[in-house]
């Protein structure tokens, strides 16, 4: 009987893990939402002229979404609220595993950046994203999802095709810091110069100081 113990306990604990990695597993799966909202992505500059690459931290991306007009009807019955995400473009996850696309959303990398969560309406909404400078260069599109009451995603739409190659656009920090850091490297570089010639002078001065006394 005290020989048994031990298996009986490793059970519970294998029983118990178990339980914890499926629970952690379970995920909504991509491929069970339904594809139900039409999304656009319109990249603009301060002036509102459109853009090819947007500027992290300096230029805006106006994300519309709707309900397919051509969904059938009632079956946004269940639909609460849109979840707007910047989604890595599949030739920006190549050699990048920690941009990995999956189909199970809870472990899926490929929309790593939020946009903005609204209430679900038929007729749609529109969000103006200011493209946060934490946003690294690379290659994008825009997804919205939808949410159930339980928070639960259950439908979505997204900018480009389902193979995600078509209206792809890219999102570049460098390009709004360089003035910036040009500036840095400038001053930097006549400040060193100077205090290396400061440092110079003064010891010539004390050298010949030095002599005298
Ligand atoms: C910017 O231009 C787009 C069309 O190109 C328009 O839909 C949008 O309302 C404009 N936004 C502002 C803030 O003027
Ligand atoms: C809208 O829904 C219809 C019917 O499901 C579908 O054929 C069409 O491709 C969808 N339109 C878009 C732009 O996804
Ligand atoms: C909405 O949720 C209810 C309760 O969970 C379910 O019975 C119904 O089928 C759902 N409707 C749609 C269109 O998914
Ligand atoms: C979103 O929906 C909730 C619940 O229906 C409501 O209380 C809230 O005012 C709505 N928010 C907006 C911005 O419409
Ligand atoms: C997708 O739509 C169908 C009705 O066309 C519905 O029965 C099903 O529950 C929906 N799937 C999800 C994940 O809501
Ligand atoms: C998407 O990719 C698959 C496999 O790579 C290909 O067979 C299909 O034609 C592509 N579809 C589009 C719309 O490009």
């Amino acid at each position: 009987m005290v020989s048994q113990r031990p298996n009986l306990f490793f059970a519970i604990a294998a029983a118990m893990l178990l339980g914890v990695v499926s629970n952690v597993e379970a995920g909504v799966l991509f491929s069970s939402l339904n594809h139900t909202l039409l999304v656009t992505a319109q990249l603009a500059d301060a002036s509102n002229s459109t853009l090819k690459v947007a500027r992290a931290g300096v230029d805006t991306i106006l994300v519309k979404w709707s309900l397919n007009a051509s969904a059938p009807p009632g079956i946004d019955d269940n639909y609460s609220k849109v979840n707007t995400k910047l989604c890595f473009a599949p030739v920006s996850q190549l050699t990048r595993k920690w941009r990995k696309n999956s189909n199970d959303l809870s472990i899926d990398k490929t929309c790593s950046f939020d946009i903005a969560t609204q209430n679900f309406s038929t007729a749609g909404n529109s969000v103006q994203y200011l493209v946060s400078k934490t946003v690294p260069y690379a290659e994008y599109f825009v997804r919205a999802y939808v949410l159930n009451v339980e928070g639960n995603q259950v439908a979505y739409g997204q900018s480009t095709n389902a193979n995600k190659t078509t209206n792809i656009f890219t999102v570049d920090p460098i390009t709004g810091r360089h003035a910036t850091i040009d500036i840095a490297v400038a001053v930097m570089s006549v400040f060193s110069v100077a205090s290396l010639f400061t440092y110079y002078v003064a010891e010539q001065i004390y050298l010949k100081r030095k002599k005298s006394v």
